[in-house]
């Protein structure tokens, strides 16, 4: 683990925007050295009852890229999210930068391809990114290195981007008193988030972590930001030395009890096209509802 290259002395600025819509974070990470920036886990609104999408959460982002001067190089996808749909293509076609996301974005898309019953028009090789990661890989923003480190359980191709002492954890953790992320979507399992997890954690304390969901739990204000540190310390479902047995138990238990998120299903359509909304044959944007096949 340690092997892995991190520089605590690079400080990114990080700056969020909040979706109230699906409680996704979004951000945009600036390199103090230059103008090159990268957003991470980008929200494309819709309105699923209305079948209507906008860009008000993406129009805030390039907004502000624009108002700062900012150059983007990377537009992230920590995962296939399953509550939020990605605005990548709408960002990159206003601002370019490159769409990333982990290698086992391949095993997604066959999962989901066949659940969505999509014919071979639909790729399954990862070409609607600009750039899959694998474990250990870095790239760069500006002058920063950033490094993606494997981060599977809550799907296989969740990622972690480490950008100095910045760290964005997708769905691996929540803040400490929201526990973990759910491991019981397909591709998910438990004992894999709970090894992803000690991955995050053993990074130097004082990294800073960015989560990529917040639900204010026991109705406190919506937060985002801690350290490994304090997730040791605190959080509720894997700090304190908890084992990984009762880590299992705990989250499959848990898990049984959740509904599906409520836009899992145009959420999984979409992002598993990199954040394109799927076409008939007629060209039209048309979404899928696969009968009791989730
Ligand atoms: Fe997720």
């Amino acid at each position: 683990m340690t092997d892995y290259p991190v520089r605590m002395d690079v400080k990114p600025e990080v700056s969020a925007h909040f979706d109230p819509a699906t409680n996704t974070i979004s951000y945009i990470v600036r390199d103090p050295g230059s103008d090159a920036c990268a957003i991470v886990d980008s929200v494309m609104d819709i309105d699923y009852a209305a079948g209507r999408i906008t860009y008000e959460h993406a129009d805030a982002l390039i907004d502000e890229i624009e108002r700062r001067g900012l150059k983007l190089e990377w537009i992230i996808e920590t995962h296939v999210h399953a509550d939020h749909l990605s605005a990548a293509p709408y960002i990159q076609q206003r601002l370019g930068g490159r769409i990333g996301i982990g290698e086992n974005i391949l095993i997604v898309q066959d999962t989901f391809g066949k659940i969505f019953n999509e014919g071979t028009e639909f790729q399954r090789d990862g070409s609607q990114f600009d750039a899959l990661f694998k474990d250990g890989d870095t790239y760069t923003i500006g002058q920063m290195q950033a490094l993606a480190i494997h981060t599977p359980g809550h799907t296989p191709a969740c990622m972690t981007h480490v950008v100095g002492d910045a760290a964005f954890v997708g769905d691996t953790l929540f803040m400490p008193d929201g526990g973990s992320a759910r491991a019981d979507f397909p591709g998910g399992d438990a004992g894999t988030l709970y090894d992803s997890i000690q991955k995050v954690l053993a990074l130097p304390d004082a990294m800073r972590l960015f989560m990529c969901h917040d639900y204010g739990p026991n109705g406190r204000d919506i937060q985002w930001e801690t350290t490994v540190g304090e997730e040791k310390a605190h959080n509720i479902h894997v700090g304190q030395g908890r084992t990984r047995e009762e880590f299992i138990r705990f989250r499959t238990e848990r898990d049984a009890q959740l509904e599906m998120p409520r836009l899992i299903i145009p959420a999984l359509q979409v992002n598993m096209r990199a954040g394109e909304v799927p076409k008939d044959k007629d060209g039209r944007a048309m979404l899928k509802v696969p009968v009791n096949g989730l």
